[in-house]
């Protein structure tokens, strides 16, 4: 299988990879896994009060592509709104990273991360407001 020159870059180079602090009430924890190959990841994103995407950290245990993937999302997330990184859909990832028809789960477990993470932070906020 012969991977792009950006899968290769992401995966030699992988940006933001790490874990943030899970009991940090702003940082939300997306942990997906692709039933096509059994691979796991884990996205989680540090989020303001007022929904905007501090910091975001990855790991993940699969392919080059599933690992290129969390990498390019962790740095297009950054900076954005919660509502602006919802947008971001598996094609824009399967696109820049020119993946075959293959490897487009990867994307989409890439995909799901940043929803879970945002979900599960959203989740942790209105547990906040109930108990405020
Ligand atoms: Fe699991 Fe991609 S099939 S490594
Ligand atoms: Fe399954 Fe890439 S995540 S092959």
């Amino acid at each position: 299988m012969a991977y792009s020159d950006k899968v290769i870059d992401h995966y030699e180079n992988p940006r933001n990879v790490g874990t943030l602090d899970k009991a940090d009430p702003n940082v939300g924890t997306g942990l997906v896994g692709a039933p096509a190959c059994g691979d796991v990841m884990r996205l989680q994103l540090k989020i303001s009060d007022d929904g905007i995407i501090q910091d975001a950290k990855f790991k993940t245990f699969g392919c080059g592509s599933a690992i290129a993937s969390s990498s390019l999302v962790t740095e297009w997330v950054k900076g954005k709104t919660v509502d602006q990184a919802m947008t971001i859909s598996n094609k824009d990832v399967a696109r820049e990273l020119a993946l075959p028809p293959v490897k487009i789960h990867c994307s989409v477990l890439a995909e799901d991360a940043i929803k879970a993470a945002i979900d599960d932070f959203k989740k942790k906020r209105e547990a906040r407001q109930q108990k405020a």
